[in-house]
């Protein structure tokens, strides 16, 4: 074996342990740990596809290991071995079988295909949520129940959700893995999705469509909770706790009235007209802020603020560390972190 192929054949090996252990490892973002009808549908039909293919692979790969075997050139051997070309048997055998295979193969994924393309039927009530893709962020608008909110969809266990599709600027590709997907998100146009938990937990989801400079950054999750954790949550963000309780917290907020609530819009204050930036309704109860590339503290508020640009290159979020001065920085991350669900 000459270096280069010796090499060659080492990344092969290499990135089939990756694949093997990415597939074993419990990652929570995973299509191998299905957490909803539509995700085990498409994990389904991937693994009978994939068997199908491994049982051609096993008799094509033997095949040709018993010719190379069988009829090598022994010693002695003159002449040319005789020939099979034109055999009715092969070419009716190797013509035929790749048609049955693909033709179930097409059957199976058509049957898959439409399945999932059915929308739930109203006598499910299955819960609208209209996501919108933003660079870099995701947005989520409950119409039913008059919610916006930004990063983390939260959805009911057991529940049918319709999502509707849509962006602000760019291709985006909604995915939750764990509950299935991907579906683009497309200027101009609406795209519907369903989905549905079939158990309660955090599933991590990811922008799947390049979208710009941060679109790696563009990340989700989505938090299936019993229905009565739901409602609460439901309620909670009705009927949010936004005013300021300390007295840093109120200075925060006149700084919020003049240097954020154009863009940004908070329920229960009279800052409603801002829609460039997520919401920020029940701030302080969220885990996760910048479409989790940021935890939700004093330290990473303030960064975010301060130097949004360094940690999301290219988003709309000015910096304002030429703009706020320390102190006028910790006022504001008070504030925002003093929002609470009701
Ligand atoms: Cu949005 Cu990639």
């Amino acid at each position: 074996m000459t270096r280069r192929i010796r090499s060659k054949a080492l990344a092969c090996v290499g990135m089939l342990a990756a694949v093997a252990l990415g597939a074993c490892a419990r990652h929570p973002q995973s299509v191998f740990r299905p957490a909803g009808p539509v995700a085990r549908m498409e994990l389904g039909l991937m693994a009978t596809s994939l068997w199908i293919m491994i049982g051609v692979f096993v008799v094509v790969a033997g095949a040709l290991l018993y010719v190379i075997a069988r009829f090598r050139e022994r010693k002695g051997q003159e002449g040319i071995p005789p020939q099979v070309e034109g055999s009715h048997i092969l070419e009716v055998l190797w013509t035929g079988i790749p048609i049955i295979l693909v033709a179930l193969l097409t059957v199976l994924t058509v049957r898959t295909t439409f399945a999932l393309a059915k929308p739930p039927a109203s006598s499910q009530h299955p819960l609208q949520i209209t996501v919108v893709g933003h660079q870099w962020w995701w947005e989520f608008k409950y119409p039913q129940y008059g919610i916006v909110t930004a990063d983390t969809m939260h959805i009911p266990v057991n529940r049918k959700i319709e999502l509707s599709l849509q962006s602000a600027d760019v291709l985006h590709s909604f995915w939750i893995p764990a509950l299935g997907g991907k579906e683009d998100t497309v200027p101009g146009q609406t795209n519907l999705l369903w989905l549905e938990a079939t158990r309660t937990g955090t599933f991590p989801g990811q922008c799947a469509e390049f979208c710009g400079t941060s679109h790696s950054l563009m990340r989700m999750y989505a938090v299936s909770q019993s229905p009565t954790a739901f409602s609460t949550w439901v309620h909670g963000m009705q009927h949010p706790n936004s005013a300021p309780k300390t007295k840093l917290a109120k200075q925060g907020m006149q700084i919020f009235a003049t240097n954020c609530a154009l863009c940004h819009s908070i329920g229960g204050t009279p800052f409603t007209k801002g829609t460039l930036g997520p919401n920020l309704t029940g701030l302080g109860n969220r885990r996760v802020i910048v479409g989790g590339a940021l935890q939700n503290n004093t330290q990473d508020i303030i960064y975010w603020v301060h130097d949004a640009q360094h940690i999301m290159p290219d988003t709309i979020m000015p910096n304002f560390s030429t703009l706020l001065t320390p102190s006028q920085l910790q006022a504001v991350a008070a504030y925002l972190e003093g929002l609470k669900r009701g």
